[in-house]
Protein backbone atom coordinates (compact mmCIF):
# COMPACT_ATOMS: atom_id res chain seq x y z
CA UNK A 1 0.00 0.00 0.00
CA UNK A 2 1.38 3.66 -1.16
CA UNK A 3 1.46 6.58 1.37
CA UNK A 4 0.99 9.59 -0.87
CA UNK A 5 2.12 13.09 0.14
CA UNK A 6 -0.20 15.46 -1.57
CA UNK A 7 0.15 19.05 -2.04
CA UNK A 8 -2.16 21.53 -0.99
CA UNK A 9 -3.30 24.93 -0.10
CA UNK A 10 -3.78 26.41 3.35
CA UNK A 11 -7.89 27.62 3.97
CA UNK A 12 -7.80 30.71 5.80
CA UNK A 13 -11.04 29.94 8.21
CA UNK A 14 -9.39 26.62 10.31
CA UNK A 15 -9.70 27.95 13.24
CA UNK A 16 -11.22 25.88 15.68
CA UNK A 17 -13.88 27.98 18.24
CA UNK A 18 -15.14 26.91 21.47
CA UNK A 19 -15.72 22.75 20.41
CA UNK A 20 -13.83 22.35 17.38
CA UNK A 21 -13.78 23.34 13.71
CA UNK A 22 -17.42 23.44 13.02
CA UNK A 23 -19.23 25.48 10.12
CA UNK A 24 -21.50 24.26 7.14
CA UNK A 25 -21.13 21.02 5.56
CA UNK A 26 -20.64 22.76 1.89
CA UNK A 27 -17.23 24.15 3.79
CA UNK A 28 -16.43 20.46 4.62
CA UNK A 29 -17.07 19.54 1.21
CA UNK A 30 -14.14 21.63 -0.90
CA UNK A 31 -11.66 19.77 -2.01
CA UNK A 32 -8.55 19.07 0.31
CA UNK A 33 -10.43 20.96 3.28
CA UNK A 34 -10.75 17.91 6.02
CA UNK A 35 -7.80 16.33 4.78
CA UNK A 36 -5.84 19.63 5.63
CA UNK A 37 -7.66 20.19 8.84
CA UNK A 38 -6.95 16.52 9.97
CA UNK A 39 -3.21 16.59 8.92
CA UNK A 40 -2.81 19.82 11.23
CA UNK A 41 -3.94 18.15 14.17
CA UNK A 42 -1.70 15.05 13.71
CA UNK A 43 1.21 17.54 12.89
CA UNK A 44 0.60 19.50 16.20
CA UNK A 45 1.21 15.53 17.96
CA UNK A 46 5.14 14.69 18.12
CA UNK A 47 4.58 11.70 19.90
CA UNK A 48 2.12 10.16 16.96
CA UNK A 49 4.70 7.13 15.96
CA UNK A 50 3.37 3.88 17.45
CA UNK A 51 0.34 5.39 19.41
CA UNK A 52 -3.28 4.57 19.39
CA UNK A 53 -5.82 7.21 18.37
CA UNK A 54 -9.51 6.95 18.33
CA UNK A 55 -12.15 8.06 15.79
CA UNK A 56 -16.10 8.44 15.70
CA UNK A 57 -18.77 10.56 15.21
CA UNK A 58 -22.26 11.44 15.91
CA UNK A 59 -23.40 9.91 12.24
CA UNK A 60 -24.63 13.26 10.29
CA UNK A 61 -24.23 13.61 7.26
CA UNK A 62 -20.66 13.78 5.93
CA UNK A 63 -19.78 11.81 9.04
CA UNK A 64 -18.45 8.64 6.92
CA UNK A 65 -16.62 9.86 4.64
CA UNK A 66 -14.51 11.79 6.81
CA UNK A 67 -14.46 8.64 9.19
CA UNK A 68 -12.40 7.43 6.43
CA UNK A 69 -10.44 10.30 5.29
CA UNK A 70 -9.15 10.58 9.34
CA UNK A 71 -8.48 6.98 9.07
CA UNK A 72 -6.33 7.05 6.02
CA UNK A 73 -4.82 10.01 6.83
CA UNK A 74 -3.89 8.53 10.49
CA UNK A 75 -2.56 5.49 9.05
CA UNK A 76 0.04 7.93 6.84
CA UNK A 77 1.20 9.34 10.08
CA UNK A 78 2.56 6.83 11.72
CA UNK A 79 -0.69 5.58 14.25
CA UNK A 80 -0.15 2.31 14.81
CA UNK A 81 -3.46 1.63 16.06
CA UNK A 82 -6.62 3.29 15.06
CA UNK A 83 -10.03 2.57 17.27
CA UNK A 84 -12.92 3.17 15.19
CA UNK A 85 -16.51 2.82 16.26
CA UNK A 86 -19.04 0.78 14.23
CA UNK A 87 -20.53 2.67 11.46
CA UNK A 88 -18.19 5.48 12.01
CA UNK A 89 -20.07 6.63 15.62
CA UNK A 90 -19.15 7.43 18.77
CA UNK A 91 -21.03 9.38 21.23
CA UNK A 92 -19.34 12.68 22.25
CA UNK A 93 -18.97 11.10 25.87
CA UNK A 94 -18.37 7.40 24.76
CA UNK A 95 -15.32 9.02 22.96
CA UNK A 96 -14.06 10.47 25.78
CA UNK A 97 -14.33 6.96 27.48
CA UNK A 98 -12.84 5.18 25.03
CA UNK A 99 -9.61 7.21 24.54
CA UNK A 100 -9.23 7.49 28.66
CA UNK A 101 -9.66 3.60 28.46
CA UNK A 102 -7.72 2.52 25.60
CA UNK A 103 -4.38 4.64 26.66
CA UNK A 104 -4.54 6.51 23.62
CA UNK A 105 -2.72 9.30 22.69
CA UNK A 106 -6.45 11.39 21.88
CA UNK A 107 -8.99 11.53 19.39
CA UNK A 108 -10.88 12.90 16.47
CA UNK A 109 -14.94 13.55 17.37
CA UNK A 110 -16.73 14.41 14.29
CA UNK A 111 -19.64 16.87 15.57
CA UNK A 112 -21.62 19.81 15.43
CA UNK A 113 -23.58 18.29 18.51
CA UNK A 114 -27.02 19.63 19.15
CA UNK A 115 -27.01 22.01 15.96
CA UNK A 116 -28.81 20.13 12.72
CA UNK A 117 -27.28 18.17 9.69
CA UNK A 118 -28.13 17.21 6.38
CA UNK A 119 -26.44 18.63 3.22
CA UNK A 120 -27.25 22.39 4.10
CA UNK A 121 -26.55 21.54 8.00
CA UNK A 122 -23.59 21.62 9.98
CA UNK A 123 -20.66 19.09 10.53
CA UNK A 124 -18.30 19.43 13.13
CA UNK A 125 -14.41 17.93 14.05
CA UNK A 126 -12.52 17.78 17.23
CA UNK A 127 -9.91 16.69 18.57
CA UNK A 128 -9.61 15.48 21.79
CA UNK A 129 -6.29 14.47 24.22
CA UNK A 130 -4.89 12.09 26.67
CA UNK A 131 -7.65 12.68 29.00
CA UNK A 132 -10.37 12.62 26.96
CA UNK A 133 -11.37 15.94 27.45
CA UNK A 134 -11.39 18.82 24.61
CA UNK A 135 -7.74 19.68 23.84
CA UNK A 136 -7.24 22.87 25.47
CA UNK A 137 -6.42 26.15 23.73
CA UNK A 138 -2.99 26.31 23.65
CA UNK A 139 -3.20 23.16 21.23
CA UNK A 140 -6.12 24.23 18.90
CA UNK A 141 -3.78 27.26 18.58
CA UNK A 142 -0.92 25.39 17.40
CA UNK A 143 -3.60 23.71 15.26
CA UNK A 144 -4.54 26.66 13.73
CA UNK A 145 -1.15 27.82 13.07
CA UNK A 146 -0.28 25.10 11.21
CA UNK A 147 -3.98 24.88 9.34
CA UNK A 148 -2.31 28.41 8.24
CA UNK A 149 1.66 27.00 6.81
CA UNK A 150 -0.01 23.51 5.49
CA UNK A 151 1.74 22.77 2.48
CA UNK A 152 1.18 18.58 2.29
CA UNK A 153 -0.98 15.92 3.57
CA UNK A 154 -0.05 12.42 3.70
CA UNK A 155 -2.42 9.78 2.77
CA UNK A 156 -2.77 6.26 2.74
CA UNK A 157 -3.98 5.41 -0.91
CA UNK A 158 -6.63 2.36 0.18
CA UNK A 159 -9.95 1.10 -0.39
CA UNK A 160 -12.88 2.51 2.22
CA UNK A 161 -12.63 0.52 5.19
CA UNK A 162 -15.68 -1.80 6.31
CA UNK A 163 -17.13 -0.10 8.95
CA UNK A 164 -19.88 -2.20 9.83
CA UNK A 165 -17.45 -5.47 10.52
CA UNK A 166 -15.78 -5.51 14.24
CA UNK A 167 -12.08 -6.04 14.29
CA UNK A 168 -8.86 -5.87 13.16
CA UNK A 169 -8.04 -4.74 9.42
CA UNK A 170 -5.02 -3.60 8.35
CA UNK A 171 -4.65 -0.03 6.72
CA UNK A 172 -1.07 0.89 5.74
CA UNK A 173 1.46 -0.02 8.69
CA UNK A 174 -1.56 0.68 11.00
CA UNK A 175 -4.13 -1.43 12.65
CA UNK A 176 -7.20 -0.34 12.51
CA UNK A 177 -9.86 -1.72 14.70
CA UNK A 178 -13.27 -1.30 14.61
CA UNK A 179 -14.83 -1.55 18.04
CA UNK A 180 -18.65 -1.60 19.49
CA UNK A 181 -19.36 2.09 20.29
CA UNK A 182 -21.22 0.98 23.13
CA UNK A 183 -19.81 -1.48 24.62
CA UNK A 184 -16.66 0.46 26.44
CA UNK A 185 -19.43 2.88 27.87
CA UNK A 186 -21.81 0.40 28.69
CA UNK A 187 -18.83 -1.07 31.02
CA UNK A 188 -18.19 2.35 32.45
CA UNK A 189 -21.54 2.62 33.00
CA UNK A 190 -22.17 -0.77 35.19
CA UNK A 191 -19.21 0.65 37.94
CA UNK A 192 -20.85 4.16 37.98
CA UNK A 193 -24.46 3.40 38.44
CA UNK A 194 -26.81 1.00 40.49
CA UNK A 195 -28.24 -1.51 37.63
CA UNK A 196 -29.38 -4.34 39.72
CA UNK A 197 -31.79 -1.83 41.78
CA UNK A 198 -32.80 0.35 38.46
CA UNK A 199 -33.50 -3.00 36.58
CA UNK A 200 -35.88 -4.06 40.02
CA UNK A 201 -37.43 -0.80 39.40
CA UNK A 202 -38.18 -1.89 35.87
CA UNK A 203 -39.64 -5.32 36.66
CA UNK A 204 -41.97 -3.42 39.00
CA UNK A 205 -43.67 -1.26 36.28
CA UNK A 206 -41.95 1.64 36.28
CA UNK A 207 -42.01 3.47 32.93
CA UNK A 208 -39.87 5.93 31.50
CA UNK A 209 -39.41 7.46 27.39
CA UNK A 210 -36.08 8.09 26.41
CA UNK A 211 -36.56 10.44 23.12
CA UNK A 212 -32.52 10.15 21.20
CA UNK A 213 -34.02 12.74 18.59
CA UNK A 214 -33.03 10.43 15.86
CA UNK A 215 -28.89 11.11 16.79
CA UNK A 216 -26.52 9.29 18.43
CA UNK A 217 -28.11 7.85 21.55
CA UNK A 218 -30.06 5.62 20.16
CA UNK A 219 -28.20 2.50 20.27
CA UNK A 220 -26.34 3.86 23.60
CA UNK A 221 -30.29 4.01 25.04
CA UNK A 222 -31.32 1.03 23.85
CA UNK A 223 -28.57 -0.98 24.49
CA UNK A 224 -28.07 0.34 28.93
CA UNK A 225 -32.01 0.92 29.06
CA UNK A 226 -33.86 -2.14 26.69
CA UNK A 227 -31.45 -4.72 27.43
CA UNK A 228 -29.47 -4.32 30.64
CA UNK A 229 -32.27 -2.52 32.96
CA UNK A 230 -34.93 -4.55 31.21
CA UNK A 231 -37.39 -1.22 30.25
CA UNK A 232 -39.91 -1.94 27.70
CA UNK A 233 -39.13 -2.31 24.08
CA UNK A 234 -40.15 1.18 22.49
CA UNK A 235 -39.15 2.86 25.87
CA UNK A 236 -36.38 4.62 23.33
CA UNK A 237 -37.68 6.51 20.74
CA UNK A 238 -36.07 8.10 17.54
CA UNK A 239 -33.46 5.55 18.35
CA UNK A 240 -31.79 5.41 14.88
CA UNK A 241 -29.17 7.23 13.90
CA UNK A 242 -30.13 9.49 11.18
CA UNK A 243 -27.79 11.61 9.07
CA UNK A 244 -30.22 14.34 8.97
CA UNK A 245 -31.63 13.84 12.60
CA UNK A 246 -35.15 13.09 11.10
CA UNK A 247 -34.70 17.27 9.79
CA UNK A 248 -35.13 18.10 13.61
CA UNK A 249 -33.00 20.16 15.59
CA UNK A 250 -31.27 17.47 17.69
CA UNK A 251 -30.89 19.95 21.08
CA UNK A 252 -32.64 18.61 24.45
CA UNK A 253 -34.72 21.28 25.71
CA UNK A 254 -38.64 22.07 25.87
CA UNK A 255 -38.82 23.82 22.51
CA UNK A 256 -36.70 21.41 20.26
CA UNK A 257 -37.75 18.16 22.43
CA UNK A 258 -41.93 19.03 22.18
CA UNK A 259 -43.39 15.43 21.29
CA UNK A 260 -41.70 14.70 24.49
CA UNK A 261 -43.19 17.45 26.63
CA UNK A 262 -46.35 16.90 25.03
CA UNK A 263 -46.34 13.42 25.92
CA UNK A 264 -44.75 14.19 29.89
CA UNK A 265 -47.13 17.18 30.48
CA UNK A 266 -50.56 15.15 28.96
CA UNK A 267 -52.87 12.31 30.55
CA UNK A 268 -50.69 9.42 29.24
CA UNK A 269 -47.61 10.59 30.84
CA UNK A 270 -45.32 7.30 32.25
CA UNK A 271 -42.73 7.78 35.27
CA UNK A 272 -40.11 9.69 33.42
CA UNK A 273 -38.49 11.95 30.72
CA UNK A 274 -35.43 12.06 29.48
CA UNK A 275 -33.76 13.55 26.04
CA UNK A 276 -30.32 13.77 24.71
CA UNK A 277 -28.83 15.58 21.95
CA UNK A 278 -26.92 15.23 18.41
CA UNK A 279 -23.58 13.56 19.80
CA UNK A 280 -24.87 12.72 23.27
CA UNK A 281 -23.64 14.90 25.63
CA UNK A 282 -26.49 17.18 26.36
CA UNK A 283 -29.74 16.01 28.90
CA UNK A 284 -32.81 16.75 29.11
CA UNK A 285 -35.08 15.38 32.68
CA UNK A 286 -38.41 15.90 32.47
CA UNK A 287 -40.87 14.27 35.76
CA UNK A 288 -45.04 13.86 35.33
CA UNK A 289 -45.99 17.69 34.35
CA UNK A 290 -42.75 19.17 35.98
CA UNK A 291 -39.65 19.67 33.26
CA UNK A 292 -36.37 19.68 35.68
CA UNK A 293 -33.98 22.57 35.00
CA UNK A 294 -30.94 22.04 34.30
CA UNK A 295 -29.62 24.05 37.33
CA UNK A 296 -31.82 22.08 39.62
CA UNK A 297 -30.77 18.92 38.35
CA UNK A 298 -27.23 19.69 38.68
CA UNK A 299 -28.12 20.48 42.26
CA UNK A 300 -30.48 17.40 42.99
CA UNK A 301 -27.96 14.94 41.26
CA UNK A 302 -25.21 15.78 43.94
CA UNK A 303 -27.02 15.77 46.70
CA UNK A 304 -28.61 12.19 46.05
CA UNK A 305 -25.11 10.78 43.99
CA UNK A 306 -23.80 8.88 47.14
CA UNK A 307 -26.70 6.88 46.16
CA UNK A 308 -25.08 5.35 43.41
CA UNK A 309 -22.12 2.85 43.57
CA UNK A 310 -19.71 5.55 41.93
CA UNK A 311 -19.87 8.49 44.32
CA UNK A 312 -20.29 5.82 47.65
CA UNK A 313 -17.84 7.78 49.02
CA UNK A 314 -18.71 11.28 48.57
CA UNK A 315 -18.10 14.27 45.99
CA UNK A 316 -14.57 16.30 46.52
CA UNK A 317 -16.67 19.52 45.16
CA UNK A 318 -19.45 20.50 42.88
CA UNK A 319 -18.47 23.12 39.86
CA UNK A 320 -20.99 25.41 37.84
CA UNK A 321 -20.71 27.54 35.38
CA UNK A 322 -21.32 31.29 36.56
CA UNK A 323 -24.94 31.59 34.41
CA UNK A 324 -26.16 28.12 35.99
CA UNK A 325 -28.40 28.81 39.18
CA UNK A 326 -26.74 28.72 42.61
CA UNK A 327 -28.85 25.65 43.62
CA UNK A 328 -25.94 23.74 43.15
CA UNK A 329 -23.86 25.95 45.66
CA UNK A 330 -26.32 25.45 48.62
CA UNK A 331 -26.04 21.74 47.88
CA UNK A 332 -21.66 21.45 47.93
CA UNK A 333 -22.39 24.18 51.39
CA UNK A 334 -24.65 21.68 53.10
CA UNK A 335 -22.23 18.70 52.26
CA UNK A 336 -19.40 20.92 53.50
CA UNK A 337 -17.57 20.24 50.39
CA UNK A 338 -15.85 23.31 47.72
CA UNK A 339 -18.22 24.85 45.21
CA UNK A 340 -16.66 25.88 41.85
CA UNK A 341 -17.51 28.94 39.60
CA UNK A 342 -16.42 28.57 36.00
CA UNK A 343 -16.71 30.29 33.15
CA UNK A 344 -19.09 28.90 30.12
CA UNK A 345 -17.73 26.46 28.55
CA UNK A 346 -17.04 22.62 29.57
CA UNK A 347 -13.49 23.00 28.88
CA UNK A 348 -13.31 25.32 32.05
CA UNK A 349 -14.25 22.04 34.55
CA UNK A 350 -10.93 20.00 33.00
CA UNK A 351 -8.33 21.14 34.92
CA UNK A 352 -10.51 20.86 38.35
CA UNK A 353 -11.67 17.15 37.51
CA UNK A 354 -8.17 16.13 36.13
CA UNK A 355 -6.77 17.68 40.08
CA UNK A 356 -9.42 15.78 41.50
CA UNK A 357 -11.23 18.95 43.29
CA UNK A 358 -14.49 17.98 42.06
CA UNK A 359 -16.56 15.13 41.01
CA UNK A 360 -19.97 16.70 39.44
CA UNK A 361 -20.25 19.32 37.40
CA UNK A 362 -22.59 20.82 35.23
CA UNK A 363 -24.54 23.88 32.89
CA UNK A 364 -27.86 25.46 32.45
CA UNK A 365 -27.22 24.94 28.95
CA UNK A 366 -28.30 21.04 29.71
CA UNK A 367 -24.85 19.77 30.51
CA UNK A 368 -23.94 17.93 33.32
CA UNK A 369 -21.00 15.32 33.77
CA UNK A 370 -18.91 13.93 36.82
CA UNK A 371 -15.08 12.74 36.52
CA UNK A 372 -15.78 9.52 34.88
CA UNK A 373 -15.09 11.20 31.39
CA UNK A 374 -13.94 14.76 30.24
CA UNK A 375 -17.04 15.55 28.76
CA UNK A 376 -20.48 16.11 29.35
CA UNK A 377 -22.50 12.81 29.51
CA UNK A 378 -26.65 12.91 28.95
CA UNK A 379 -27.27 9.13 28.85
CA UNK A 380 -25.34 9.14 32.56
CA UNK A 381 -27.49 11.75 33.94
CA UNK A 382 -30.43 9.94 32.83
CA UNK A 383 -28.77 7.06 34.84
CA UNK A 384 -27.88 9.09 37.73
CA UNK A 385 -31.90 9.86 37.98
CA UNK A 386 -33.19 6.77 37.71
CA UNK A 387 -30.56 5.43 39.92
CA UNK A 388 -31.98 7.81 42.73
CA UNK A 389 -35.25 7.41 41.80
CA UNK A 390 -35.09 3.85 42.50
CA UNK A 391 -32.84 4.24 45.77
CA UNK A 392 -35.27 7.07 46.94
CA UNK A 393 -38.51 5.05 46.26
CA UNK A 394 -40.15 8.43 45.31
CA UNK A 395 -41.30 9.41 41.89
CA UNK A 396 -39.23 11.98 40.25
CA UNK A 397 -41.32 15.09 40.76
CA UNK A 398 -41.45 14.16 44.63
CA UNK A 399 -37.39 14.32 44.60
CA UNK A 400 -37.67 17.71 43.20
CA UNK A 401 -40.36 19.00 44.91
CA UNK A 402 -38.53 17.52 48.41
CA UNK A 403 -35.32 18.92 47.34
CA UNK A 404 -37.06 22.56 47.20
CA UNK A 405 -38.32 21.51 50.90
CA UNK A 406 -35.14 20.96 52.40
CA UNK A 407 -32.78 23.64 49.82
CA UNK A 408 -35.46 26.56 49.03
CA UNK A 409 -36.17 27.18 45.06
CA UNK A 410 -34.03 28.83 42.57
CA UNK A 411 -36.16 30.11 40.06
CA UNK A 412 -34.82 30.12 36.87
CA UNK A 413 -35.41 31.29 33.05
CA UNK A 414 -32.70 32.15 30.14
CA UNK A 415 -34.09 34.76 27.81
CA UNK A 416 -32.31 34.47 24.14
CA UNK A 417 -31.93 37.56 21.75
CA UNK A 418 -30.92 35.80 18.58
CA UNK A 419 -29.83 37.78 15.38
CA UNK A 420 -29.15 40.60 17.19
CA UNK A 421 -26.79 43.19 15.35
CA UNK A 422 -23.36 42.59 16.50
CA UNK A 423 -22.74 46.52 16.98
CA UNK A 424 -25.62 46.82 19.14
CA UNK A 425 -25.04 43.53 21.41
CA UNK A 426 -21.42 44.92 21.77
CA UNK A 427 -22.75 48.34 22.43
CA UNK A 428 -25.04 47.08 25.00
CA UNK A 429 -22.28 45.07 26.86
CA UNK A 430 -19.68 47.96 27.15
CA UNK A 431 -22.62 50.15 28.18
CA UNK A 432 -23.72 47.78 30.89
CA UNK A 433 -19.48 47.53 31.71
CA UNK A 434 -19.92 51.05 32.09
CA UNK A 435 -22.73 51.36 34.52
CA UNK A 436 -21.07 48.19 36.86
CA UNK A 437 -19.76 50.77 39.58
CA UNK A 438 -23.00 53.14 39.52
CA UNK A 439 -25.45 50.27 40.17
CA UNK A 440 -25.12 48.98 43.78
CA UNK A 441 -27.67 50.60 45.96
CA UNK A 442 -30.01 51.27 43.30
CA UNK A 443 -33.65 50.08 43.42
CA UNK A 444 -35.95 48.68 40.52
CA UNK A 445 -38.97 47.70 41.62
CA UNK A 446 -38.79 45.45 45.18
CA UNK A 447 -35.19 44.93 44.26
CA UNK A 448 -31.89 46.50 45.39
CA UNK A 449 -28.71 45.94 43.73
CA UNK A 450 -26.48 44.31 46.38
CA UNK A 451 -23.36 43.86 43.98
CA UNK A 452 -21.90 44.26 40.01
CA UNK A 453 -19.32 42.93 38.54
CA UNK A 454 -17.88 41.79 34.81
CA UNK A 455 -17.51 38.12 35.92
CA UNK A 456 -13.01 36.74 35.86
CA UNK A 457 -12.24 33.36 36.08
CA UNK A 458 -8.58 32.58 37.87
CA UNK A 459 -8.45 29.21 37.61
CA UNK A 460 -7.33 27.48 41.32
CA UNK A 461 -5.70 24.67 39.32
CA UNK A 462 -3.14 26.54 36.57
CA UNK A 463 -3.62 29.93 37.70
CA UNK A 464 -4.61 31.24 34.32
CA UNK A 465 -7.47 34.09 34.34
CA UNK A 466 -10.15 34.30 31.97
CA UNK A 467 -11.56 38.02 32.30
CA UNK A 468 -15.24 39.30 31.05
CA UNK A 469 -17.16 36.65 30.74
CA UNK A 470 -20.15 38.10 31.37
CA UNK A 471 -21.93 40.91 33.59
CA UNK A 472 -23.46 39.21 37.14
CA UNK A 473 -25.50 41.72 38.96
CA UNK A 474 -26.52 40.49 42.31
CA UNK A 475 -29.56 41.97 44.50
CA UNK A 476 -29.96 42.04 47.84
CA UNK A 477 -33.77 40.04 47.81
CA UNK A 478 -31.68 36.47 46.40
CA UNK A 479 -32.11 36.95 43.09
CA UNK A 480 -29.28 37.53 40.45
CA UNK A 481 -29.51 38.54 36.31
CA UNK A 482 -26.20 37.59 34.24
CA UNK A 483 -25.94 39.19 30.61
CA UNK A 484 -23.26 37.86 28.36
CA UNK A 485 -22.98 37.19 24.40
CA UNK A 486 -22.84 33.62 23.38
CA UNK A 487 -19.86 31.65 22.10
CA UNK A 488 -21.91 29.55 19.91
CA UNK A 489 -24.10 31.60 17.72
CA UNK A 490 -23.37 31.76 13.85
CA UNK A 491 -25.49 34.46 12.19
CA UNK A 492 -25.39 37.95 14.47
CA UNK A 493 -24.90 38.03 18.10
CA UNK A 494 -27.04 35.90 20.86
CA UNK A 495 -28.00 38.05 23.61
CA UNK A 496 -28.18 35.92 27.06
CA UNK A 497 -30.06 36.91 30.01
CA UNK A 498 -30.15 34.65 32.51
CA UNK A 499 -32.59 35.33 35.00
CA UNK A 500 -33.00 34.09 38.89
CA UNK A 501 -34.84 34.11 42.21
CA UNK A 502 -34.24 32.11 45.28
CA UNK A 503 -37.35 31.42 47.37
CA UNK A 504 -37.51 29.90 50.63
CA UNK A 505 -40.95 29.36 51.55
CA UNK A 506 -42.87 29.96 47.69
CA UNK A 507 -41.87 26.74 45.75
CA UNK A 508 -44.67 25.89 43.86
CA UNK A 509 -45.65 29.52 42.18
CA UNK A 510 -45.10 29.76 38.25
CA UNK A 511 -41.76 30.47 37.57
CA UNK A 512 -42.96 33.63 35.24
CA UNK A 513 -44.36 35.45 38.43
CA UNK A 514 -41.86 34.64 40.41
CA UNK A 515 -39.21 36.04 38.14
CA UNK A 516 -41.48 38.98 36.53
CA UNK A 517 -39.43 41.48 39.15
CA UNK A 518 -36.16 40.48 37.65
CA UNK A 519 -37.19 40.62 33.98
CA UNK A 520 -38.02 44.54 34.59
CA UNK A 521 -34.90 44.91 36.51
CA UNK A 522 -32.78 43.73 33.73
CA UNK A 523 -34.61 45.72 31.27
CA UNK A 524 -34.33 48.61 33.05
CA UNK A 525 -30.57 48.10 33.53
CA UNK A 526 -29.36 46.93 30.01
CA UNK A 527 -32.16 48.98 27.76
CA UNK A 528 -32.60 45.78 25.88
CA UNK A 529 -35.80 47.02 23.83
CA UNK A 530 -33.61 50.31 22.79
CA UNK A 531 -30.89 48.83 21.96
CA UNK A 532 -31.82 46.25 19.86
CA UNK A 533 -35.21 46.98 18.85
CA UNK A 534 -36.38 43.58 20.12
CA UNK A 535 -39.45 44.15 22.74
CA UNK A 536 -39.22 40.28 23.75
CA UNK A 537 -36.54 37.78 23.94
CA UNK A 538 -36.76 34.84 20.78
CA UNK A 539 -36.33 31.78 23.09
CA UNK A 540 -37.10 31.47 26.47
CA UNK A 541 -35.97 28.45 27.97
C1 LIG B 1 -21.69 24.26 24.18
C2 LIG B 1 -20.59 24.14 25.19
C3 LIG B 1 -21.12 24.45 26.56
C4 LIG B 1 -21.82 25.79 26.60
C5 LIG B 1 -22.88 25.86 25.53
C6 LIG B 1 -23.52 27.25 25.41
O1 LIG B 1 -22.62 23.25 24.40
O2 LIG B 1 -20.04 22.84 25.19
O3 LIG B 1 -20.07 24.40 27.48
O4 LIG B 1 -22.42 25.99 27.84
O5 LIG B 1 -22.31 25.53 24.27
O6 LIG B 1 -22.57 28.22 25.12
P1 LIG B 1 -23.00 29.69 24.72
O7 LIG B 1 -21.70 30.46 24.64
O8 LIG B 1 -23.74 29.63 23.40
O9 LIG B 1 -23.91 30.20 25.81
ZN1 LIG C 1 -23.64 18.04 22.22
Amino acid sequence: MTVLAVPTQPFPDQKPGTSGLRKKVPVFRQPAYVENFVQAIFDTLPERAGATLVVGGDGRFLNREVVQTTLKIAAANGFARILVGQGGLLSTPAASCVIRRSGALGGVVLSASHNPGGPEGDFGIKFNGRNGGPAPEPVTEAIYARTRAINAYRIVEAPDIDLERLGDVALGEATVTVIDPVADYAALMETLIDFPRIAALFAAGFRMRFDAMSAVTGPYAREILERRLGAPAGTVVNGVPLPDFGGHHPDPNPVHAHDLMALMTGPDAPDFGAASDGDGDRNMIVAPGLFVTPSDSLAILAAHAHLAPGYAGGLAGIARSMPTSRAADRVAASLGIPAYETPTGWKFFGNLLDAGRITLCGEESAGTGSHHVREKDGLWAVLLWLNLIAATGKPAAQVVRDHWAAYGRDYYARHDYEEVENAAAEELMAALRGTLAALPGRRFGDLTVEAADDFAYADPVDGSVTARQGVRVLFREDARVVFRLSGTGTVGATLRVYLERYARDRLDAPSTEMLAPVVAAAEAIAGIAARTGRTGPSVVT
